[in-house]
């Protein structure tokens, strides 16, 4: 197989957390580090595809050739794949989006007081099945963190989000960690990429997304 055969391909991908401010200091986030996301848009790169990478924050350096959009809240994230689907052939959301955000956060930094402090969570929006639902959308492709029963809750989030392949990983080997292991799930069954360090399992997923 040719090594540039995602040439002409525009490829917009979402990854790291995403940070739902609580007040001026604090907010809700997840322990998401971005190296999956990353090492997919660097893998996408790599077979000559021109890469969006919308990124919640992140300690990482930005693969180098990518179009990098720094985000922080899942709305924001949202308003940014929006503002890059021109053109996108191939859309994969490797992001950790907070399910929820604060209803009504604060400008200034909360004082405490000795009484119980109730938060109001609001849904976020799902930013994977927006595009996902579009009347002519990319190639979509989700990843799914569980932490347990893995088969059975990602071929239903794959049913549920009506994306033709989805990630599957555990929730407790992945996040953070430098290595992982992966199982596709499509329409024929599903298919694991045995333990690895992300960027091969990114390069083996880049492959098999280019060939459908
Ligand atoms: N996702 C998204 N927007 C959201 C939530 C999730 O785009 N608001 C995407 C993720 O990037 C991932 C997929 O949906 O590709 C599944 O994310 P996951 O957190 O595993 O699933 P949820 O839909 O949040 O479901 P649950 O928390 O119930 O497992």
């Amino acid at each position: 197989m040719s090594k540039s055969n995602l040439d002409g391909v525009k490829v917009v991908i979402t990854a790291g957390p995403t940070y739902e401010a609580i007040d001026a200091v604090r907010g809700i986030t997840n322990r998401s580090s971005g190296k999956m996301g990353y090492a997919v848009a660097q893998a996408a790169l790599e077979l000559g595809a021109t890469v969006v990478l919308v990124s919640g924050p992140t300690a990482l350096a930005k693969p180098q050739g990518a179009q990098s959009v720094d985000v922080q809240s899942a709305e924001q994230m949202l308003d940014a794949v929006k503002a890059n689907l021109t053109g996108c052939d191939i859309f994969i959301g490797v992001a950790a989006v907070a399910d929820y955000r604060v209803a009504k956060p604060s400008a200034q930094k909360i004082k405490k007081s000795g009484d119980n402090l109730t938060l109001e969570l609001v849904p976020n929006p799902d930013i994977l099945a927006y595009v996902a639902g579009l009347p002519n959308p990319p190639y979509c492709v989700g990843f799914a963190a569980e932490s347990e029963n893995l088969f059975e809750y990602a071929e239903k989030k794959r049913i549920a989000k009506k994306v033709p392949l989805l990630v599957g990983n555990l929730a407790q080997q992945a996040i953070g960690s430098d290595d992982n292991e992966l199982i596709l799930f499509d329409d024929n069954g599903s298919e694991t990429l045995p333990r690895s360090d992300k960027l091969t399992l990114a390069r083996q997923l880049m492959q098999r997304i280019a060939h459908r």
